[in-house]
This record gives C-alpha cells, structure tokens and sequence, in this order.
C-alpha cells in the first residue's frame, strides 16, 4: 500500500498533521483498513453513506452499467438519468419540472442560484443565506456558506449574497423567550432583508431544511414560516438538502416534515443521492420555474452532467431506500437515538443540548457550564477533551465526527440496532471518563 500521507492534498486539515489509516474495504455500517481494524461508521464517513458500504444492489447496478456504457455527454440521451430525473421529480412532488444533475453539493447549489435568477429574470438578484450555514466549498458556494472557516476567503457581496442570523434557539440571535419564537423571528428577518432590499432585488433565499455541519436544528416554525413570507413575496425559496435528504431526517426530504405547502421552488440533492457510491448531485426545479426556462438559452454545462454509471447508481440508490424501508427505520431508530442521548443529557452535565432525532441525525452540542451555558471552547475552536474522545472511540473501533463544540451522529441507516447501543454504550462511558475543564 502507498501511503498517501505525502503525496496528497487533504480537506480542511493542516497537511503536516494529517495522519488516517488507508480504508480498503466495508460493508453495511462498518469500514476496516489494510491492518484488518475495523471501525463502525457513526457519521456515514461525510454524512453520505446512508445505505451503508458496499449496498449490494448499488454496487450490481453500477457493474451492470459499466458492462453496457460508462459515458454519454448530456448533449444525447441516457437512459439512467431520465430514469433518475423521474424517480426524484415524483418524490419530491416536483412532477412536470426539470432536474439539473451536478457532481457535488456545492456545485448544484451555485447551479441552483443561477437557475433561480435566469427564472426569476433578477440576473444580479440577491440571494439571502444564514451564518452558520454550509453550501460548499468552491468560490460562490463559500460565499453563499455562512461557515466560520471560509469566512476570510471571499466577500459574499461580490456574489450579491446577503445574510441573516440563525434559528439557533439555544443561543437565540434574537433573544427570543422559546425555541418557536427563535424559529419565528428569524424567518420575520429574512422578510424585513427581502422588504428592505426590495423584492424585485432579490433572486433567492437559500437555506438548509435541515443543517448539518454547522449542528443548528431549526425549531419547526421555522421553515413552514420561511415557506410562506418567500411566496408571498416572489422570492425563490431553495432547499439544500444535500445533507438532510434521503432519510437522514426520517423523510425522503427534511421539509417533507411540514407538509406539501413547504415544498421549495427548488432543492439541491447529494450525499445520499447514491449513498455515497458515486459522486452525484442535483438541482431540482419545480415546473412553475422549470417552465420559464423552457423557451431560453441555459448557458451552463458540465461535462459529466448525469453520468449514466453515477445516474444507475442513483436510481439503485433511490430503490434500496424504499425496498429497505430505510426512510421508516431511520425516523424509528432516531426516535431512539434521540431518546438515548437525552438520557445521557440527564447524567453529563457536559451536553448542554441534544438536537435533532427526526431520523438518524443528532447533534450534542457541549458546554462547560449548563446555566450559563458557556460553550465548552469558543465557537469554532476544539477542546481537546473532545479531540481525545474522538480518538479513544476510534481506538476502540468507533468512528465519530466532531466539530467544535459538536458532536454529530449520522450512522448508515442500516445500522444494526445493536451496533447502534453499543456505540452510544461507548460515547456515554468516554463522557464519563475524560476531564471537561
Ligand atoms: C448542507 C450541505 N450543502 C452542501 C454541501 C457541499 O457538498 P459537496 O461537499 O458535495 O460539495 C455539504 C457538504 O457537506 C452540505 O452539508
């Protein structure tokens, strides 16, 4: 095995200190490397593998289309992505609209923008995005992501990005008194931003249903009053779904929660669009956006729009989820997971919150002092007690994300309920064992 160690340029780490075994091999919830250690996933590697490693039918699939054709430029026909754009359109409760494939997240989500000013007709509209979110690292994505570690990189009002404070009702922005009215007042800024702008100025709001790595769960009068004040004034509301979609929330998309009448304009799809097994992405434009696309020049492309072996796994992917009833037994295992972290939250005065449990997707959120709630090291800094957790669990054949003060859990959905206590047996033991000063 060569080691990559000092040969490859790795993602959001200091190059010196990257230090990770070479993973050769998984299946379902578990992934080992060349010494034969394995680990069980506790964040589906990044938040993508939610079928697990190596889904018997996505791998087949796959095979299946590389024996028959591996690439058609999207200038001609392929019969895996027309299959895919339907599946996803009817989920969604898109029919009659369009679906713009894209290789990642951050590049359906700049796709997204663009799609949403030509249809729009504001070709330099605003687009109004939150702190603490995250769309992407290329340059607009950066620009749209209110993330603390591409802050300094680009100015978002060069890309006519405008934000707005969180829903984060743990540390409210707007000093609200309850979790609904955080939820409330931030919606009611970003109506006062499109009042204040104009509405004719602005193209978009693009917000995550559901976020993910930036740990903040909107409370659920969020997105339902986002929906609304967006109609009423014309404004695209774009969904980034990339992380929460395809169970990760217990529905097939995060917004799906609150019904039919909070379904965006349009929502950018990844991660789990293929479980990982291909790198995929999507936009999808309902058919009152879609149609005044319809008779205009689209000057955009890429050439692998809708690869035909990333697309067969795409269309397997979107059929393990329901043939498994993975969506269900995410909502079912989450309800659990939540309840079990809540327990935890009872004995270590270290969780100040538990967020999330809709599906398997929570967040700790870790303080050093509960009343006050000071957070166990400034935002987005690492206690070190953290850092050791995290390698104690891996030692011992977990594998956990962290951020910050966070600690995300987003298992494969096919994680045996067992594999699941024991790994929240372990978490809750290393809470137990470290020093949180
Ligand atoms: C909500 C959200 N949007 C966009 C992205 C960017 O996706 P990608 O890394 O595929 O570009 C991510 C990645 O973590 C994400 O969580």
């Amino acid at each position: 095995m060569i080691p990559e160690r000092e040969s490859v340029l790795h993602s959001w780490c200091v190059q010196a200190s990257w230090d990770a075994p070479t993973i050769v091999g998984g299946a379902g919830a578990r992934f080992w490397d060349g010494a034969g250690r394995s680990y069980l996933d506790m964040s589906s590697l990044a938040e993508c593998v939610n079928l697990g490693h190596q889904h018997p039918r996505v791998v087949a699939a796959i095979r299946d289309q590389a024996e028959r054709l591996c690439f058609v430029t999207s200038s001609w026909g392929a019969g895996p992505r027309a299959e895919l754009a339907d599946e996803l359109l009817r989920r969604a409760g898109f029919d009659g609209g369009r679906v713009f494939f894209t290789l990642g997240g951050a590049d359906a989500n700049e796709h997204a923008v663009k799609f949403a000013r030509q249809a729009s007709g504001k070709a330099a509209g605003a687009v109004i995005t939150r702190d603490r979110s995250y769309h992407g690292a290329s340059y607009a994505a950066m620009a749209l992501s209110g993330d603390s570690r591409t802050q300094g990189v680009v100015d978002p009002a060069v890309f006519h990005v405008l934000r707005v404070p969180p829903p984060y009702a743990y540390r409210c922005p707007f000093g609200s008194k309850s979790d609904a009215q955080c939820g409330e007042l931030a919606a009611a800024r970003v109506a006062d931003v499109i009042d204040h702008e104009g509405r004719d100025k602005v193209a978009a709001v693009l917000m995550e249903a559901n976020a993910g790595t930036n740990g903040i769960v909107a409370p659920d009068s969020f997105w339902p009053a986002l929906r609304a004040l967006t109609q009423e004034r014309e404004v695209y509301l774009i969904a980034d779904e990339v992380m929460s979609g395809f169970g990760r929330c217990g529905e097939w998309f995060a917004w799906q929660r609150h019904g039919s009448a909070a379904r965006p304009d349009l929502m950018t799809l990844a991660k789990g669009l293929t479980g990982g097994h291909m790198p995929l992405a999507a936009v999808l434009l309902a058919p009152h956006v879609s149609a005044r696309l319809e008779n205009e020049m689209l000057h955009t492309g890429l050439t692998y729009c809708g690869h035909p072996l990333a697309c067969a796994a795409g269309v397997a992917a979107v059929r393990a989820y329901e043939e498994d009833s993975l969506i269900e037994r995410s909502r079912r295992l989450g309800a659990r997971l939540f309840a079990r972290l809540e327990e935890m939250r009872n004995k270590h005065a270290v969780i100040g919150e538990v967020r999330g449990g809709h599906g398997l997707f929570a967040v700790l959120e870790l303080v050093t002092d509960r009343a006050s709630r000071k957070p166990l090291a400034p935002w987005p800094q690492e206690h070190p007690a953290l850092k050791e957790l995290v390698r104690r669990a891996r030692e011992q054949g977990v594998s956990f994300a962290a951020r910050g003060n966070l600690l995300l859990l987003a298992p494969p959905l096919v994680i045996a309920e067992n594999d699941l206590g024991d790994a929240l047996s372990l978490l809750d033991r290393l809470l137990g064992e470290l020093e949180w000063k």
